[in-house]
């Protein structure tokens, strides 16, 4: 079994339900309290083995380069206060996460064919897929959790959770027989499902380990729903194939693609955080008093 050692973050879709703060700003550099979501992803990745990593962006991303490289007059003047050196640290870490590459997608024709695009850069490897819009935190990361699934059954894995009968409309819908514990054999899947064409209400959630026969399927892949090239349109052919592994994972997913989810992110996290979460708790004891 090869190891997975490379990972794929599609970062280059246009953001449209967060507008206006997408226009000039990817929603993947949206910050959950002080760090961007795609630093959460980049650090997931890390923490699972990955040890090079590809970020798909696109026109007007660049930022998202900047954030992972070094800052240098940034860090020079943090460096000659010497009260700055934690925030020092802070800001050389994003530089050593991973070996992180970039491509663009020149057009934006959907989350397949952006991942259809990193198809040298992975060569003939399995690989992980973590979206960039997807925020998962927990104890376990879940690319580990799915790399663990690949290794032990051999198939392409998705991660899954079960959502609502109005939610599965947006996502997509998997056919799954119970194999152990939190995992499952996959046999089919469907992208958007129309009321009643659905398999069951668990739905990919942001994560995936494949096989680089997906580049092949990709090739022949036409545009799905919402007239894009989708990536479950191709899974499903792995699926219907070789079968897949779906995990229902541990960890809570913040879906910074929408506005509800970014501020359920920022709540949660700064609950949390070591500096503001004592005082946030005590705000938002206040505000709760007043709704
Ligand atoms: P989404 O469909 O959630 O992203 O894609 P979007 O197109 O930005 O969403 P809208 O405009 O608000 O509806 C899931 C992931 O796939 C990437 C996105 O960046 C996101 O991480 N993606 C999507 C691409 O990289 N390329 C695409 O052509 C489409």
């Amino acid at each position: 079994m090869q190891k997975v050692r490379k990972a794929v973050i599609p970062a280059a879709g246009l953001g449209t339900r967060v507008l206006p703060a997408t226009k000039a700003m990817p929603k993947e550099m949206l910050p959950i309290v002080d760090k961007p979501a795609i630093q959460y992803i980049v650090e997931e990745a890390a923490a699972s083995g990955i040890e090079e990593i590809l970020i798909i962006t696109n026109r007007g991303k660049s930022i998202i380069e900047d954030h992972f490289d070094y800052a240098p007059e940034l860090e020079m003047n943090l460096q000659a206060n010497t009260a700055k050196h934690d925030l020092l640290a802070e800001s050389v870490k994003t530089a050593k996460l991973a070996n992180i590459y970039f491509i663009r997608q020149k057009e934006t024709k959907g989350l397949g064919h952006a991942i259809h695009c990193a198809k040298e850069f992975i060569g003939n490897e399995p690989f992980a897929v973590l979206y960039g819009d997807d925020v998962i935190m927990g104890e376990n990361p879940v690319c580990a959790q799915l790399i663990h699934a690949y290794e032990t059954f051999g198939k392409g894995a998705v991660g899954v959770k079960e959502v609502s009968r109005e939610a599965i409309r947006q996502y997509s819908s998997l056919k799954l027989s119970p194999l152990e514990q939190n995992y499952y054999h996959c046999t089919d899947m469907i992208e958007k499902p129309a009321p009643g064409e659905e398999f069951s209400l668990f739905s990919i959630l942001g994560r995936c380990v494949l096989p680089p026969e997906i580049f092949a399927i990709l090739a022949e892949t036409k545009p799905g729903a919402g007239g894009e090239i989708q990536l479950t349109d191709a899974m499903r052919e792995l699926a219907r194939t070789t079968g897949m592994t779906a995990v229902d994972f541990d960890g809570i997913r913040y879906d910074m693609g929408n506005k509800l989810g970014i501020m359920q992110a920022n709540v949660e996290t700064a609950l949390k955080h070591p500096q503001i979460g004592a005082d946030f708790r005590e705000y938002l004891k206040n505000i709760a008093k007043t709704l």
